[in-house]
């Protein structure tokens, strides 16, 4: 049973959406462990809470320094002994010792296809904004693993979504979750917990399912 870590900071539809799938057994040989959050006004504590998952907030405004909160995140993450880091919408920069520690075991979902529309200051509906001023035709969703760089990390899943004319941020951003982020962040989670997700010279190999 992969044990997981869900790190979040706002609504939570994507960690919902992994609640649902392991629920469902589109996610298999998984469990959600503990779900972290650095807001503690954050909606996605409320989900973990409803479904009696442990929901922690560890804010930065608690610690004198960033380096203290860094210290306290790493260790309560440590605490949970868990295979795997998945950040769901999460908007905190990871310390570069976390990200060592647990090389290749974090993911993140981001909400363009990348290279396009992202690294620093690309994040929630700042994404969709730039998409739209730029006027691209297609956009979508990625799942990749997280490395010292932001966005930067070896892509594991992705999936195109259509501009319409009239979108707006808000539209485009809810179309990108449903039609992409909610489907390829859970299928990320099963593809690892079942043991076909390879690393090969900074590049992901997906083994294919065994009939
Ligand atoms: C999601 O759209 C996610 O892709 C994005 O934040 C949103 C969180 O929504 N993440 C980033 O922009 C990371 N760079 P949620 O809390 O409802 O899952």
């Amino acid at each position: 049973m992969l044990r997981i870590a869900v790190l979040v900071s706002g609504g939570g539809t994507n960690l919902q959406a992994i609640l649902d799938a392991v629920d469902e057994g589109r996610i298999r040989n998984a469990e959600v462990s503990v779900v972290i959050s650095n807001n503690p006004g954050a909606y996605a504590l409320k989900r973990a809470e409803k479904k009696g998952i442990e929901a922690v907030c560890i804010s930065p405004k608690e610690y004198a320094s960033r380096e203290d909160f860094n210290e306290a995140f790493l260790a309560k993450l440590n605490g949970y002994a868990v295979d795997l880091v998945v950040l769901a919408g999460f908007l905190v920069v990871l310390p570069e010792k976390m990200v060592r520690q647990y090389a290749n075991r974090i993911i993140n979902i981001h909400p363009s296809l990348i290279p396009s529309f992202c690294g620093k200051g690309f994040y929630g509906l700042r994404v969709h904004e730039k998409a739209l001023e730029r006027g691209v035709r297609i956009t979508g969703a990625t799942v990749h693993f997280v490395d010292e760089g932001t966005d930067t990390g070896p892509i594991l899943l992705q999936k195109a979504v259509a501009v319409a004319p009239d979108d707006t941020p808000e539209i485009l951003q809810r179309r990108v979750m449903e039609e992409a982020e909610w489907k390829i962040l859970p299928e990320a989670i099963d593809l690892i917990a079942a043991g076909r997700v390879r690393l090969e010279d900074g590049r992901v190999r997906i083994i294919q399912e065994e009939r």
